[in-house]
Formats: C-alpha cells, sequence, structure tokens
C-alpha cells in the first residue's frame, strides 16, 4: 500500500517540490501519494519546513518521521510535540550554492573588489597577497562547512576549521573545542561562520572573541544570525578590529529597516540567499529516507535532538 506523505511546506513549495518529488519516486520505485492535504491519523510522513502553519504534530498519529526541506532545524528541532524522528536536509544542490557564495565573497575581500571598485577614478596600485598567504578560518566543519573549507583549500588559501567533535579533513587544519576556537580565530583575516543555531553555538562570535581575529579581519555569516553577538560585532566594526562583514542570515528577518547593518558601510546585507535547497537534487534526498523508512534501513541525516542539529 502506498504511504502518504504530506507537503507541510509553506506556501509555494507544493508547486516547486510536486513534480521532481513524483519523478524521484518514480525512479527510486518507491510508491507513495503525495498530498498537500490529509487528516492527520491517515499521514505516514511529513515533509516540512519551517515556513508551514503545521506546529502541532500531536495529531499526526501514525506519522513516522518528518522530513526537512531546511537544512537549519533551529525552528522545529525543539517543539515538544514532535516526537516522531527528524531529519534535515544535506542537499548537493544546495552545498554547491552555499560553496559558490562563500568563495565568491572569499574571493572579495581577499583580491579588495570593494576597493578596486572604489578606485576607479585613478590608477590606484594595490596588489594583493596571493590566497596561500591569507588563512581563512571555516567555524562549522559539516555538509557545508566541510564543503567550502575543501574549495577554499582548492583555491590555496591555509584553511583551519573548527568543530564542536575532533574532525579530520584533508589540507585544512581542524580544531575543536574552546581552545580551538581561539587558536583557529588568531590566524584568520577572513572568518566563515557555518554553524547551527543551537544554545551551544549562540554568540559564538562576540567581544571576546573577535578580540582574538588579527585585526581588519572580514566575516563572512551564512550559518545563523545567532551565531554574532551583533553589537559586539558593530563595535568591532566601527573600531577597526573587524575590517568588513557579509551577512547573510539575521535574529529577525526580514531584518528591520532600522537595523543598523543597512548603513552600515562596512556591512553587505544578503538576504537570506546564501544558498537554497533545490528542488531536483532535494527530492532524491527526501524519497531515499522514505525508501529507507519502507525498507527498514538507517534514516539519512538524522537530527541529534540533545545537541539540535
Ligand atoms: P551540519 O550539521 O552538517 O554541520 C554543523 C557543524 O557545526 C558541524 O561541524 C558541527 O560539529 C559544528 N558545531 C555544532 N555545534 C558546535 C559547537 N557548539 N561548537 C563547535 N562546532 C559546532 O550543518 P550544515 O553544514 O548542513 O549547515 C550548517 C548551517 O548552515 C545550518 O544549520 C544552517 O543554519 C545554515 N544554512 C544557511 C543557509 C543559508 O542560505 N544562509 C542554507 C543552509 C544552511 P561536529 O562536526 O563536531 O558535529
Ligand atoms: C536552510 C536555510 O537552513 O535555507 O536550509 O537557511
Amino acid at each position: 500500500m502506498a504511504a502518504t506523505v504530506l507537503m507541510a511546506a509553506g506556501p509555494g513549495n507544493w508547486e516547486r517540490y510536486n513534480a521532481p518529488l513524483r519523478a524521484a519516486l518514480a525512479e527510486a520505485g518507491v510508491a507513495a501519494d503525495l498530498v498537500q492535504e490529509a487528516a492527520p491519523e491517515t499521514v505516514d510522513y511529513i515533509v516540512y519546513a519551517p515556513s508551514a502553519p503545521l506546529q502541532d504534530f500531536t495529531p499526526y498519529s501514525r506519522c513516522k518521521a518528518v522530513l526537512s526541506l531546511w537544512a537549519g532545524v533551529e525552528r522545529i528541532v525543539g517543539n515538544p510535540t514532535l516526537t516522531q524522528p527528524l531529519c534535515r536536509m544535506v542537499d548537493p544542490g544546495l552545498t554547491e550554492g552555499m560553496v559558490e557564495y562563500v568563495t565568491g565573497h572569499a574571493l572579495r575581500y581577499h583580491l579588495g573588489l570593494d576597493r578596486v571598485l572604489a578606485t576607479q577614478d585613478r590608477w590606484a596600485p594595490a596588489v594583493p597577497p596571493l590566497a596561500r598567504e591569507r588563512p581563512v578560518a571555516l567555524l562549522g566543519l559539516g555538509a557545508l562547512g566541510a564543503a567550502c573549507a575543501g574549495a577554499l583549500a582548492g583555491l590555496g588559501f591555509p584553511v583551519l576549521g573548527w568543530s564542536r567533535t575532533p574532525k579530520d579533513l584533508p589540507g585544512i587544519e581542524c580544531h575543536h573545542g574552546q581552545d580551538g576556537l581561539k587558536t583557529v580565530l588568531s590566524q584568520a583575516q577572513i572568518v566563515v561562520t557555518l554553524l547551527p543555531a543551537t544554545p551551544g553555538t549562540e554568540n559564538t562570535l562576540n567581544a571576546e572573541t573577535l578580540g582574538w581575529l588579527p585585526r581588519g579581519a572580514a566575516i563572512i555569516n551564512p550559518g545563523r544570525g545567532a551565531l554574532i553577538d551583533d553589537a559586539a560585532l558593530l563595535a568591532a566594526l566601527d573600531a577597526g578590529q573587524v575590517g568588513a562583514a557579509t551577512l547573510d542570515v539575521f535574529r529577525v528577518e526580514p531584518l528591520p529597516r532600522d537595523h543598523p547593518y543597512w548603513a552600515h558601510p562596512k556591512v553587505t546585507v544578503t538576504p537570506h540567499i546564501a544558498a537554497e535547497t533545490r528542488p531536483v537534487t532535494a527530492a532524491r534526498v527526501v524519497v531515499e529516507n522514505l525508501r529507507r523508512l519502507r525498507d527498514g534501513e538507517p534514516l539519512l541525516h538524522l537530527v541529534d535532538r540533545a545537541e539540535g542539529y
């Protein structure tokens, strides 16, 4: 019998995901009825995005798993009504987008492209160092952080990585724990934050840790707004301790019009577009987990509820 899969993924996602999910189901030979609405007690699995109105999972008594279309699960992981296994999104298309965003903004700072654009009225040579002379820190070495670290190392940057548990990644100098954070930040001229928002990562970049950076370092945050103490970052930018910041994610989104980030000359705001889940590749990931559920195999990308990611 075909399983009932409820798309509880908010406005627009039914249209975006319907055809890719049906194609992926056919490709994998998984029988499922994809529905937009159903009596809760008839639902076997839920495909979820935080823009969905669904907040109370209690009536979904038959549901065996919730599959998130988002990589970040901070808006659902602590929901006390969600007792089923929760899987986050690890999508090759999303990862590709994040690698492009991070390398693009890192190269912008590395090459001093803002200065190049600002000096189009005069001959003002300023030769950037080589990538191999510019250490970059990757805070977070998960699906996205590790891919970005690998791409930056491939361009020649010495990459220092930081994670909660020890890691061994080729070409990356890996550190972990609080001492590791100081080692990494004290060398980094560019810092990329790709940590999840959890109680353990809140304000990872704060007045003290920003003070560990070499003066003038640049920050790129496509992780989550809560990773940064905003007041401390603004103070560090004004004091010249931080040279520039590109911020994609914020504590409140959309970023309120009166937020000081909008007008700050050293801040680039992007509207949470660093990397989007791509329906064709993501549908295959969702369907692979539906197949595993059908065949009684372990789920991919299961969220650790205690750690919050
Ligand atoms: P993963 O869960 O794969 O990786 C998370 C990484 O953070 C791991 O290396 C983990 O360490 C590390 N980490 C977690 N807690 C701590 C801690 N307390 N101290 C040090 N390191 C820690 O996540 P992804 O790479 O898939 O995604 C990262 C985040 O990117 C998402 O949670 C989301 O917030 C954000 N994101 C943003 C997007 C955008 O468009 N702006 C798009 C998609 C995601 P360990 O390896 O030891 O577990
Ligand atoms: C995600 C995001 O978590 O888009 O997938 O931020």
